[in-house]
């Protein structure tokens, strides 16, 4: 009756039955994956959200976003190095429709695109969601992550229209350096396939004296779509608008705007409302942003500190993003470990394998909890680590 887009087994597996059971008892614990901004005290301005209370009862339609809206996306983009033109922005309600639509215009059903491994749980979804198929390429781990490009180009084949870079890559925290951005542009060059680059916690540097990291708009690719949005850069991922700036070859820019104005016509998910707020919302939200980007900085260098403790936890170097990654012993299954620490120490990370790393044993948790509960969780988590669940 159903389509494979979604997976057959939709069976809970050990860790929401174990959240469950806690949840049933009343138990309470540290959630160190909280991703939500709205729900780790982060203080919005007073009067943040007038902007869309001034929003009038009026429908302005313009499919690939308000003139307004563009404009003050472009304008900020261009805070960050960024050059690109209103007219290449194209606003959609998330990232994860942004990716959907770029889907719908590059690919035919069971076409392929590359993605990173590890990275965003997310694409095995959103590709077979739109009938595509994701073939995964390494990250590997020298001392810093770096893309394998070997094993970017040997993924290559007659199907794929497409390779996705996460930069800073979710949750490894490293940015697409130039020399990995030129070899991808000579691969997109030579088999004429275009670059997505999901720069959602691009604006989020953990060190704080760090140049602006490439981008893949200025990558020379001959199409290349860079992701952002409001949600991930003002903490605000309610009021749903992200985007996508479109480079390359002056003519296939031209072909793709035109391909992806009858895409966005027919859905025109981003509200007015949002739209015409939007100019305000990014002047008056940069505290929100700056709240948060010395929080993962703070929360970063607790979980350094308190790790060193433990001397066979390892707390891998981040460039940025909100995400940190220990390398624990494996001496137990990931699983096991995330249970023990669950049940017995009441604090939640995220197992290695839920992002595809290439082996065990691998913890990631977020850097932008409160900073107190933050530290509960760590001193919580290095003290569960210090231990060896019993198997
Ligand atoms: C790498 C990456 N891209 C995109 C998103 C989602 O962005 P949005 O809320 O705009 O859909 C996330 C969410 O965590 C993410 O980790």
């Amino acid at each position: 009756m159903f389509s494979a887009r979604l997976p057959e087994d939709l069976h809970s597996n050990p860790l929401t039955r174990a959240l469950r059971r806690l949840e049933a008892g009343g138990i309470s614990f540290i959630d160190l994956t909280v991703s939500n901004p709205t729900r780790v005290g982060l203080c919005y301005p007073k009067g943040l959200f007038n902007s869309l209370n001034e929003a009038s009862s009026d429908y302005e339609v313009h499919p690939l976003g308000l003139p307004t809206a563009r404009n003050a996306i472009a304008t900020y983009l261009r805070g960050g190095a960024v050059k690109v033109a209103p007219q290449q922005i194209v606003l959609t309600a998330s990232t994860s429709e942004a990716y959907s639509l770029l889907f719908k215009i590059l690919c035919n059903p069971g076409d392929e695109v590359l993605v990173p491994q590890p990275s965003y749980p997310l694409f095995e979804h959103l590709t077979r969601l739109d009938g595509i198929v994701s073939v995964p390429y390494r990250l590997e781990y020298p001392g810093l992550w770096s893309i394998d490009l070997d094993s970017v180009a040997s993924a290559i084949s007659s199907r794929t229209r497409a390779i996705l870079i996460v930069s800073p890559n979710n949750p490894t925290g490293s940015y697409v350096t130039n020399t990995e951005f030129e070899e991808l542009t000579a691969l997109a060059k030579r088999y004429e396939l275009a670059l997505i680059g999901d720069e959602v916690f691009r604006p989020y540097p953990v060190a704080t004296a760090f140049p602006p990291q490439p981008s893949v708009v200025d990558s020379g690719a001959p199409l290349a779509f860079s992701l952002g949005g409001i949600s991930k850069l003002l903490g605000l991922p309610q009021l749903k608008l992200a985007w996508v700036a479109v480079s390359g070859i002056d003519s296939v820019v031209t072909e793709t705007l035109a391909r992806l104005e009858i895409a966005y016509d027919t859905y025109l998910s981003v509200t007015t409302t949002v739209q015409r707020a939007l100019g305000s919302l990014l002047e008056s939200g940069h505290g929100v942003h700056e709240q948060i980007a010395t929080r993962i900085r703070h929360n970063f260098g607790v979980l350094q500190r308190v790790a060193a403790e433990v001397p066979s936890c390892r707390v891998l170097p981040v460039g940025g993003g909100w995400s940190a990654v220990i390398r624990v012993p494996a001496v137990v299954s990931e699983e096991r470990r995330i249970l023990d620490l669950l049940e017995n120490h009441r604090v939640l990370v995220h197992p290695g394998y839920f992002f595809e790393f290439p082996e065990e044993a691998f913890l990631v948790c977020s850097l932008i909890p409160e900073p107190e509960v933050f530290t509960a969780g760590v001193a919580r988590l290095i003290n569960g680590l210090g231990r060896v669940p019993v198997t």
